[in-house]
């Protein structure tokens, strides 16, 4: 059987945390993949995390599977982060998934179930396993120009005329905050222009909410996806508390359906929880019952927000501690993409063989599309950080 097979290619993103690992250099440094990481590099558990996780430990009775949806209490409590009083709840659905990831994953297996060749309309770039998932999952990948490098902006009117020319009932993934990989989102003006043509064109609006907190704050990271739903009878939401929780390898998600009645969310809701039984029959408990006691609890919710906040000011300074570092070692170059982007990530704006310098010759670890993520500079590495971009430029 298996003498059929060939190596698969190593993941564009996870394939250099090993890289970085068995890099002896000690000055190396690793801007690959999306964890965040505290001014000396370290990704500690958040402090709230462990209180809520010393709580469970200390109360939970019993290990017996949860059902296919979760969670009930931390299920309403991400609908409620996510949405606000932005949706009625007679049409909305939420259930618990083992991460983001398989929360795309669910979606795609539901948009199949109700239209089995869906087209599914991502932007161009996105995230480097979006169109491996949902692709390999039998979605029809079809990209809107988004980034452009030339400039380092938004390509915002060729993003509105592709889906305009998109047919009826196609569905948009849309980032709804820290656009990953450029970092770059639509203001709150150009989501109402994005949000007029999807209703226009009725195309399906599907949302991924990885960054909720990283950009601004709780309530402004959600206003694309409070929005929409305020306009239209459908749309999808997957989310994640991998990073705003730290909680990346317990695998905590959600997926929500918005239906256009109740009666549609009922079968909804019934498609979604028997995909989930083909696919892993439950998620796990720990990380979502963790995650429920901090935000169904003001005074470890109110910690929590602390400790966000924390991470995105981290974030935010060390684009511009960057930004700084290479104006006064490659004068002659605009970096100033680099203070504009939101979140983790944005584009070092290097080709792919200066990439592969800064790794060969100076240890510097980034995705091969020059993708960085800010989270693994510090005050300690900025100076050689900037001084090995500037000797590849
Ligand atoms: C990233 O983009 O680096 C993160 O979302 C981690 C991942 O799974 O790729």
């Amino acid at each position: 059987m298996f003498e059929s097979l060939k190596p698969a290619a190593a993941d564009a993103i996870l394939g250099l945390i090993g890289e970085h690992r068995a890099d002896p250099r000690p000055e190396k440094i690793d801007l690959g993949v999306g964890v965040y990481r505290n001014a000396v590099g370290e990704t500690p558990v958040l402090d709230v995390v462990k209180k809520a996780e010393h709580r469970l430990v200390g109360t939970q009775t019993s290990k017996a599977y949860i059902g296919t949806a979760g969670d009930p209490d931390f299920n309403s409590a991400m609908q409620t982060l996510a949405f606000a009083d932005s949706v009625s709840a007679d049409r909305v659905v939420t259930i618990q998934t083992p991460g983001g990831s398989a929360s795309l994953r669910v979606a795609a297996g539901l948009l199949l179930r109700a239209r089995k060749d869906a087209v599914l309309w991502v932007s161009d770039p996105t995230w480097a396993n979006h169109s491996p998932l949902l692709g390999g999952a039998g979605l029809n990948i079809q990209t809107y120009p988004y980034y452009d490098a030339e400039s380092s902006s938004i390509r915002f009117d060729e993003m509105l005329n592709a889906l305009r020319g998109a047919p009826a009932g196609d569905v948009v993934l849309l980032h709804a905050c820290c656009h990953n990989p450029s970092g770059l989102d639509p203001g709150e003006e150009q989501w109402r222009a994005i949000a007029d043509v999807i209703v226009e064109r009725e195309l399906l609006p599907f949302f991924d909410m990885a960054y909720q907190g990283f950009a601004r704050d709780l309530d402004a990271d959600a206003y694309a996806v409070r929005y929409l739903a305020s306009r239209v009878p459908e749309l999808l939401l997957s989310t994640s508390c991998s990073k705003n929780f730290g909680l990346y390898r317990d695998r905590v998600g959600t997926l929500t359906a918005l239906a256009a009645d109740a009666e549609s969310r009922a079968i909804v809701d019934s498609q979604m929880n028997s995909f989930v039984r083909t696919m892993y029959s439950v998620p796990p408990d720990h990380g979502a019952a963790v995650v429920s006691i901090i935000l169904n609890d003001a005074e470890l919710r109110a910690e929590w927000v602390a400790e966000l906040d924390e991470m995105r000011e981290r974030l935010s300074g060390m684009g511009a501690l960057l930004h700084g570092a290479l104006k006064t070692k490659a004068p002659e170059h605009d970096f100033s993409h680099l203070i504009n982007a939101n979140g983790m990530f944005c584009f070092l704006g290097v080709t792919p063989e200066q990439v592969n310098r800064l790794k060969e010759d100076f240890g510097v670890y980034m995705v091969g599309s020059s993708r960085i993520n800010v989270a693994g500079i510090t005050p300690g590495n900025v100076d050689y950080l900037a001084s090995s971009i500037a000797a590849v430029l």
